[in-house]
């Protein structure tokens, strides 16, 4: 299996080398056999020649590649993240990844920022829908620069896209147990795609009798998930809502250093990156935690069926985290590379038990 890793721009490359770092000690194990293939795509090439991401590299992509490794995409010289935008969502929209599966999984109750709150209280998984929405990049300006300028974004909201989310939200869910998937919009303002969201969510939902169903305006959803995210097993929302209730997730989790993605296209090639961005203060210093990284990494593994690895990862996280061999922002005091290293040695010694 060929998997593409593309590090990318800032924190995106140091964590990056830590996700690989796993994977490599899988395969050496014996556990995998994968391939990996570095590529450059991410500012410094833009920069230098222009290049974002060539669709011909979405075609090999897609024709040759297992999945897609990211790291981060955004550098304070590309102020307007053109070159982030179009490799971002040339491999989202162009690869039709229109699920962004982000797990909200607490793996130390020390890390949560909640009192009181259990590793049982918070994990779930949101489903944001991630090919349409206010992410289309349709609109315009008028009057640009002038005093009258008019600047419209437009959502667009297909019948075909909001129902497959939804129908993934409610398959995902009953293949896994879980007996409840709430729907998430802003239904009450926003009219139009509020009365379609509400309408597929109704109509799918009828197929699922044995999940219960929840609606959540944004907005009161936003506050449930710090007031009882105990409450929550599945989430589906669009491409906006899902972006901000994801940043809250990874919160609960102990921080945008802990927090994995998947952007899945069920019947394509998908790609996975951590939910944090390229944090540019912290590039190259060495301090940004790996293991949203390595998380990803094990998503990617479960996603291609190896659950079993996927299981080791998950666990040599929860043991790191426990003896405190992590990153500042989690309380340790290990840098980026010595916190991915410390992962491996307990990663081999569960892979030999
Ligand atoms: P960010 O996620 O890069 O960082 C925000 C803050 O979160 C950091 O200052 C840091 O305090 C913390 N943080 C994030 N990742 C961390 C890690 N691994 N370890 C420790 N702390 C971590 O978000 P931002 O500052 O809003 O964005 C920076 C750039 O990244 C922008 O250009 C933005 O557009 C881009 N971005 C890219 C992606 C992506 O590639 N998928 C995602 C989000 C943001
Ligand atoms: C994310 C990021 C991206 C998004 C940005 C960098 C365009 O915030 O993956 O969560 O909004 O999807
Ligand atoms: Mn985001």
């Amino acid at each position: 299996m060929k998997i593409a890793v593309i590090p990318g721009d800032g924190i995106g490359v140091d964590v990056t080398a830590e996700a690989v770092k796993v994977l490599e000690l899988l395969n050496k194990k014996s556990l995998l056999n994968l391939q990996l293939v570095h590529f450059d795509y991410g500012a410094e090439k833009y920069l230098k020649t222009g290049i974002s991401l060539p669709k011909e590299q979405l075609d090999d992509f897609r024709s040759n590649y297992a999945a897609i490794f990211l790291g981060a995409l955004g550098d304070p010289r590309i102020p307007d993240m053109t070159h982030a935008r179009d490799i971002l969502f040339g491999m989202r929209f162009g690869l039709d990844q229109y699920v962004n599966l982000r797990p909200v999984k607490l793996f130390d109750e020390r890390l949560c920022p909640l009192k009181g709150k259990t590793v049982d209280d918070v994990n779930f998984v949101v489903f944001r829908e991630n090919t349409e929405g206010l992410y289309v990049g349709t609109g315009g300006f008028f009057k640009k620069g002038t005093p009258d300028e008019v600047a419209i974004q437009e959502s667009v909201n297909t019948y075909k896209g909001v129902e497959r989310i939804i129908r993934y939200a409610f398959e995902y869910s009953k293949a896994r147990g879980l007996t409840k998937v709430t729907m998430s919009d802003k239904s009450n303002a926003l009219r139009y795609e509020g009365d379609l969201w509400q309408r597929v969510y109704k109509q799918v939902g009828e197929e699922y009798p044995s999940i219960e169903k929840e609606h959540w305006y944004v907005d009161a959803l936003a506050m449930q998930m710090i007031k009882r995210p105990e409450q929550f097993q599945a989430i589906v929302t669009n491409n906006m809502f899902g972006d901000i209730i994801t940043d809250i997730g990874a919160q609960l989790q102990g921080g945008l250093g802990m927090a994995a993605s998947g952007n899945i296209n069920p019947n394509g090639v998908c790609m996975f990156e951590p939910v944090h961005g390229s944090a540019p203060k912290y590039a190259g210093k060495n301090v940004a935690n790996p293991f949203g990284a390595i998380l990803t990494a094990g998503l990617m593994l479960e996603h291609l069926g190896f659950k079993k690895q996927a299981n080791l990862v998950e666990q040599a996280v929860r043991q790191a985290i426990k003896e405190n061999k992590t990153t500042s922002d989690t309380g340790g005091n290990l840098g980026t590379a010595e916190a991915g290293s410390a992962l491996c040695k307990l990663l081999e010694t569960l892979c030999t038990d």
